[in-house]
C-alpha cells in the first residue's frame, strides 16, 4: 500500500510533536488510517536544531513554499504561525499544487478561513483544522460531524490553554502575572507573541472558527468583540474566590435571530460549576443543540502531544478519503455574520 506523505512545515512544539506521534504509533496509525503515514519532507528556519525526533528520512526544504509544491507529498501541515507571510504563503501553494492541508492555525483561519476553504474545494483537496480549536479537543469534528444533524444555539467555553493556566495558577499559589505566563511559555502553550493570549485574540480566533462551524457563517475575525485577561489582578481572583466565584476567560458564539453574537471576555464563574473547575491548559466548549441537548467537550487545549492527535487525526481521516468541506457547508454558502452585542445570558 502506498503511504500518505505529509510535508510538515514547522517544526517547533507542535510539528516535532506530529512528528513524534507518527513514529511512536505507526503501527495503529497504518491499520486505522488503511495505509501507513509518512512524513516525506520538513521545512523550518533552522536546518541544524534538534528536534528531538529523527527527520534523517525527510527530504528538507528551507522554504515551505518550496515544500508545498513538491510533487511527492499528498498533504502539508502548516505548523509555523502567523495569520499572513509564509504560513498563507505556503497554504496558498498546497493547496494549487492539489495537496490536502492540515493546519494548527487558527489565526490564518480566522482571517482567510473562508477564501482557503474555497481554494481547497476548487481544487478539489482537505483543508483541516481540529488542531486550531482547542487542542486536543475533538471540537471541530464535534460540531461539524457529531452534532450536524442539529441547529445551534449557542457554542461557548474556556478555549485559551495559556489563559486558563495563567487563572488557575494565580489562584491557587498566589503568584502574579509574569512568572506564571512565563512557565507557560515553558511548557510551549502559548503562542510566539504571549499577548495574543493574554489579549484574548487567541481566544476569539478559536471563537470566529467555531462560530463558523456551528452557525455555518464566515470566520470574520474583524467582527469579534475581544477583552483578555491583562488587566486582571491576584486581588480580583482573590475577591472573586472569597465570593466563591473563579475567573475564566470564556469564548462566547450564539444565535440571535439573524444575528450571530461573538464575544471573549474574562467572566466570573460558579466555583463548584463545571467550568469553574477547569484547571490548568484544560479548555472545555459547551454546544447547546436543539435535539440533542447540552454537550461538553473537555480535555487539554495545548501543548505538544494534545495538538499533535488532532493534527493526525486529520491525517487519519485524509487517508481514509473521509474528509468533508472545512467549514462543514461549501465555502460558497458561508455568509458574512450579522454582528450583534453580546447580553448576558
Ligand atoms: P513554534 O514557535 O514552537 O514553532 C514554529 C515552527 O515554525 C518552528 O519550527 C519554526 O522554525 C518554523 N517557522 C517559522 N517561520 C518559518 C518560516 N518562515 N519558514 C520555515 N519555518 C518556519 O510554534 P508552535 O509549534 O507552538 O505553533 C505552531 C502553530 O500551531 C501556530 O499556528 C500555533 O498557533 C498553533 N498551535 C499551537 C499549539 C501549542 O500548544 N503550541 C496548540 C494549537 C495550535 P525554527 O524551529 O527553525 O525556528
Ligand atoms: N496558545 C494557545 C493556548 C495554544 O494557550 O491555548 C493552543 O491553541
Amino acid at each position: 500500500t502506498q503511504p500518505l506523505r505529509v510535508g510538515l512545515a514547522g517544526l517547533g512544539t507542535v510539528g516535532a510533536g506530529v512528528a513524534r506521534l507518527l513514529r511512536d504509533n505507526a503501527d495503529l496509525i497504518a491499520p486505522r488510517a488503511g495505509r501507513p503515514i509518512a512524513v516525506g519532507a520538513v521545512s523550518a528556519r533552522n536546518r541544524g536544531r534538534d528536534r528531538g525526533v529523527d527527520l534523517s528520512a525527510a527530504a528538507w526544504e528551507d522554504d515551505p513554499v518550496a515544500l508545498a509544491g513538491r510533487g511527492d507529498l499528498d498533504v502539508v501541515v502548516e505548523a509555523m504561525g502567523g495569520s499572513d507571510g509564509p504560513a498563507l504563503a505556503t497554504v496558498q501553494a498546497a493547496l494549487s499544487a492539489g495537496r490536502h492541508v492540515v493546519t494548527a492555525n487558527k489565526a490564518l483561519l480566522a482571517w482567510h478561513g473562508a477564501a482557503l476553504a474555497a481554494a481547497a474545494e476548487a481544487a478539489g483537496v482537505a483543508l483541516r483544522f481540529e488542531a486550531a480549536v482547542a487542542g486536543g479537543v475533538p471540537i471541530v469534528k464535534g460540531l461539524s460531524e457529531g452534532l450536524a444533524a442539529n441547529r445551534i444555539a449557542r457554542v461557548y467555553g474556556v478555549l485559551n490553554g495559556t489563559c486558563n493556566y495563567i487563572l488557575t495558577e494565580m489562584a491557587r499559589s498566589g503568584r502574579d502575572y509574569a512568572p506564571v505566563l512565563a512557565e507557560a511559555q515553558a511548557k510551549g502553550y502559548a503562542e510566539a507573541d504571549p499577548s495574543f493570549d493574554v489579549g484574548g485574540i487567541d481566544a476569539a480566533h478559536k471563537l470566529a472558527l467555531l462560530a463558523s462551524l456551528a452557525f455555518g457563517v464566515k470566520p470574520d475575525f474583524g467582527s469579534v468583540s475581544v477583552e483578555g485577561i491583562d488587566a486582571v489582578s491576584l486581588a480580583d481572583i482573590a475577591h472573586a474566590d472569597a465570593l466563591g466565584y473563579r475567573v475564566k476567560l470564556l469564548g462566547v458564539a450564539r444565535r440571535d435571530g439573524d444575528a450571530v453574537e461573538r464575544a471573549v471576555r474574562p467572566c466570573l464563574v460558579r466555583a463548584g460549576s463545571a467550568i469553574g473547575q477547569l484547571d490548568g491548559v484544560t479548555n472545555a466548549v459547551v454546544v447547546e443543540g436543539d435535539f440533542v441537548g447540552r454537550c461538553v467537550f473537555e480535555g487539554p487545549g495545548a501543548g505538544a502531544g494534545p495538538t499533535a492527535s488532532a493534527i493526525v487525526a486529520d491525517l487519519i481521516d485524509i487517508a481514509r478519503g473521509a474528509a468533508g468541506p472545512a467549514f462543514g457547508v461549501p465555502a460558497a454558502s458561508l455568509a458574512p455574520p450579522v454582528s450583534g452585542a453580546l447580553r448576558p445570558a
